[in-house]
């Protein structure tokens, strides 16, 4: 496959000033608010189905963060789909699921990006078992190690629907972010999603309803 070699545009980094740079900051304000920094580290981006706007608004609040002068990390749990490394235009050849199947310990794969602040933890090499890494205990204290070093982690996610692995990801972190594309999904379906969570004490700090006109060019 052609390697890209142009960094796809992030709304609120090319063009802090518009609209929808404004809704960015909105959301990370509404998640500051929710509460105290340190209670509030982990963040998971989810959604019901696939393209929604997980990836999109993952990174966007993530430079929100950084533009707050936050440490923030990045990490890209959507094994089944992963992004970040086009997005940052950074290498993808370790990442999470390098960390997550080593036996010994190896060297952090984070990248710096062109975004202060903010870093990256790509998804790495697609594995044949997402769900059984996330499931073990290295992906804990991973996070927990993270925490350490950073302000605030953001993690995209694969869509809930048919998988089980961002379920995994959610209940690792403090809170969750629900994507929800305008329009598409059933109140039956986010009654069902909400009843889980509930289940699993999975709080969702905020709701991002999304492609609400459809003017965001990728
Ligand atoms: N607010 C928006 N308005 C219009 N288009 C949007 C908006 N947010 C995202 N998109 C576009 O929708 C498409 C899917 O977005 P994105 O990749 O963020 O979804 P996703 O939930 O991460 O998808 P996947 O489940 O495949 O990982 C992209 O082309 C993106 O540019
Ligand atoms: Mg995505």
């Amino acid at each position: 496959m052609a390697q890209k070699t142009i960094k796809l545009p992030i709304m609120i980094d090319v063009s802090p000033r518009s609209r929808i740079s404004d809704a960015y900051r909105t959301l990370r304000t509404n998640i500051e608010l929710y509460d105290e920094p340190d209670n509030l580290k982990v963040i998971s981006v989810i959604s019901s189905y696939p393209g929604e706007g997980k990836t999109t608004t993952a990174v966007n609040l993530a430079v929100a963060f950084a533009q707050a002068n936050q440490k923030v990390l990045i990490i890209d749990a959507a094994f089944r789909n992963p992004s970040l490394q086009d997005i940052f235009l950074v290498h993808n050849q370790t990442g999470l699921s390098e960390i997550l199947s080593a036996r010994d310990e190896i060297e952090d794969p984070v990248q710096s990006t062109h975004i202060p602040n903010l870093f990256v933890l790509t998804a790495g090499l697609a594995p044949d078992n997402p769900s059984d890494l996330l499931s073990n205990h290295t992906f804990s204290s991973i996070i927990n190690t993270y925490r350490e070093v950073y302000n605030k982690i953001i993690i995209d996610t694969s869509p809930m629907f048919a998988m089980s692995e961002s379920m995994l990801v959610a209940a690792k972190s403090d809170g969750v972010l629900l994507v929800i594309e305008h329009g598409r999904v059933k109140a039956e379906v986010l009654a069902n999603l909400k009843t889980t969570f509930d289940r699993l004490n999975i709080q969702i700090v905020s709701v991002a309803i999304n492609k609400m006109n459809k003017k965001y060019i990728s």
